[in-house]
């Protein structure tokens, strides 16, 4: 059972649906003037639990779409985005809302808000499901946050390790055992 391999909850299913009823409110505030429908952009994988739990929530006019995108990291510049999978619709002159489970280090999110202004979106904002401010190398906030956790690595509701726990139902922390 994939539950044994957790350490403790962090955050639990209830606590994750009344945060994102929360967050949909001060989205559903900063959008309400906004004509045209919002492009939300789920960053592939870890975003597509949160993504489905926020969006239902929303009476503003939406489209979906996804992206996968890793950052490199080392000798190559913070601002530099690898595209795995790009996005279907075009961004130019539209309210673009990306969504993330988790700002680490900060590179991906710098990276990929950088390419969207850069394809002529009007507006973009973040929201991301948790926040390891601890972590961060490069100057980025999610302009919206679910939780704010401390330096633990953590699986469920989207995230893995190596591709696993994405299914969990909430935020746990992995037992040591399992990456090291
Ligand atoms: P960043 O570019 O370092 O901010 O990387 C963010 C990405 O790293 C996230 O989208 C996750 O895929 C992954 N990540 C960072 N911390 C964790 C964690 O604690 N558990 C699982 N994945 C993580």
């Amino acid at each position: 059972m994939i539950q044994n391999d957790i350490e403790r909850i962090l955050v639990s299913e209830e606590e994750i649906a009344a945060r994102c009823v929360e967050l949909a409110h001060a989205l559903e505030t900063h959008y309400k003037d906004e004509k045209e429908p919002v492009l939300i952009v789920g960053l592939l994988r870890g975003s597509v639990p949160f993504m489905a739990e926020l969006m239902k929530r929303f009476s503003f006019p939406c489209e979906i779409d996804f992206m996968s995108v890793s950052s490199y990291s080392g000798s190559k510049s913070t601002g530099d985005v690898k595209i795995n999978k790009d996005m279907d619709v075009s961004c130019e002159n539209r309210p673009v809302l990306i969504v993330e489970d988790i700002v680490d280090t900060g590179r991906t999110l710098k990276a990929v808000k950088h390419l969207f202004f850069h394809r002529g979106a009007k507006d973009v904002k973040i929201v991301s499901l948790l926040d390891k401010p601890d972590r961060r190398v490069v100057d980025i906030e999610a302009d919206y946050v679910g939780f704010t956790i401390p330096n633990e690595f953590v699986v469920g509701y989207g995230l893995d390790y190596d591709q696993k726990y994405r299914n969990l139902p909430y935020i746990g922390v992995l037992k040591r055992e399992i990456y090291e």
